[in-house]
């Protein structure tokens, strides 16, 4: 059984490149033309983790904008991001903050509000019924949500070890997503990407492109790319500890599985799918 520390900032760091395949083409490039039709915005990123969306506008063509503010509750993450991020400043009015999503609303009490809003792996995290409305309170009207990687039902682990077994975890790994809850508040649902077509134009939002942006990871001749050995790693990780201990699982079967699923990884044998969607509107 491998040792695994898990550091969030590094999963993060790693996930990048996984990120960057994976983000849908045609809604990206509706993104990127209609923020360059607006011809200079005030951008706001909610669940920002380390920064990565901030460089991914910037080694894609889109910086600088008027003005970045990228917000995230994790003050570790937004300490990574402070220092991945210095170089841009130069360029743009960059700020990143540390503060929780919902304190960052209640401070702003409609005060201001930004011309697009991003949010990137993030949604599938808090109840998006209860969300939306207060983050659509941060963006103008007609102003543009780029609302990325909403997790959508399905998680793929290859090969098979006993196809039982692979589907019970993964029907038992999507419900922990169903069930959590953090500080009290629901947070989070297996299938967010596909409720986001009905949630958004509850909220008051128009769809104007959408497309799946699947995480695909695999190893080539020269194993896995970058740091995605380590962000396997870390998949199977939070899979273990999201149900260790669950009452329907044999324990000493669950982790003799998590244990071949991070062999698996050493051999480059495993291949992880996970669907998700990407959704670009306006604020009606
Ligand atoms: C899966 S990570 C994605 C981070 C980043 N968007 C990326 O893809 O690299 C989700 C991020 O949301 C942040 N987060 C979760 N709940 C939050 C909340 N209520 N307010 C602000 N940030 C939150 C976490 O700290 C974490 O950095």
């Amino acid at each position: 059984m491998i040792t695994f520390t898990p550091s969030f900032a590094r999963y993060l760091a790693a996930k990048k490149s996984v990120d960057d395949r994976a983000l849908n083409a045609h809604v990206w490039r509706s993104m990127a033309q209609a923020v360059t039709a607006m011809g200079g915005a005030h951008v706001l990123e909610v669940g920002a983790g380390i920064g990565t969306m901030v460089e991914r506008w910037h080694e894609r063509g889109l910086w600088p904008p008027v003005s970045y503010t990228a917000v995230d509750a994790n003050p570790e993450n937004v300490a990574a991001a402070q220092e991945r991020l210095a170089p841009l400043k130069e360029q743009a009015q960059l700020t990143v903050t540390a503060v929780d999503l919902y304190d960052f609303i209640a401070q702003i009490e409609g005060r201001q509000t930004w011309d697009v809003l991003l949010a990137h792996a993030f949604l599938d995290l808090v109840d998006v019924p209860t969300a939306l409305p207060a983050l659509f309170s941060l963006l103008r009207a007609g102003g543009l949500f780029y609302f990325t990687l909403n997790f959508d039902g399905a998680t793929i682990l290859q090969p098979t070890i006993d196809p039982l077994f692979d589907a019970r975890i993964e029907a038992l790994y999507h419900r922990t997503m169903d069930e959590r809850r953090v500080n009290g508040r629901a947070s989070g649902d297996s299938q967010t990407g596909r409720h986001l077509f009905t949630e958004l134009r509850h909220a008051g939002g128009e769809i104007l492109a959408a497309g799946s942006s699947d995480w695909v990871v695999f190893a080539g001749a020269d194993g896995y790319p970058d740091d995605e050995a380590y962000f396997l790693h870390f998949i199977v990780n939070t899979m273990h500890e999201a149900l260790s201990g669950h009452p329907e699982l044999d324990k000493d079967y669950f982790n003799a599985w998590i244990a071949h699923r991070h062999a698996q990884i050493e051999s480059g044998d495993l291949v992880y799918v996970a669907h998700q969607l990407d959704f670009l509107g306006r604020k009606l």
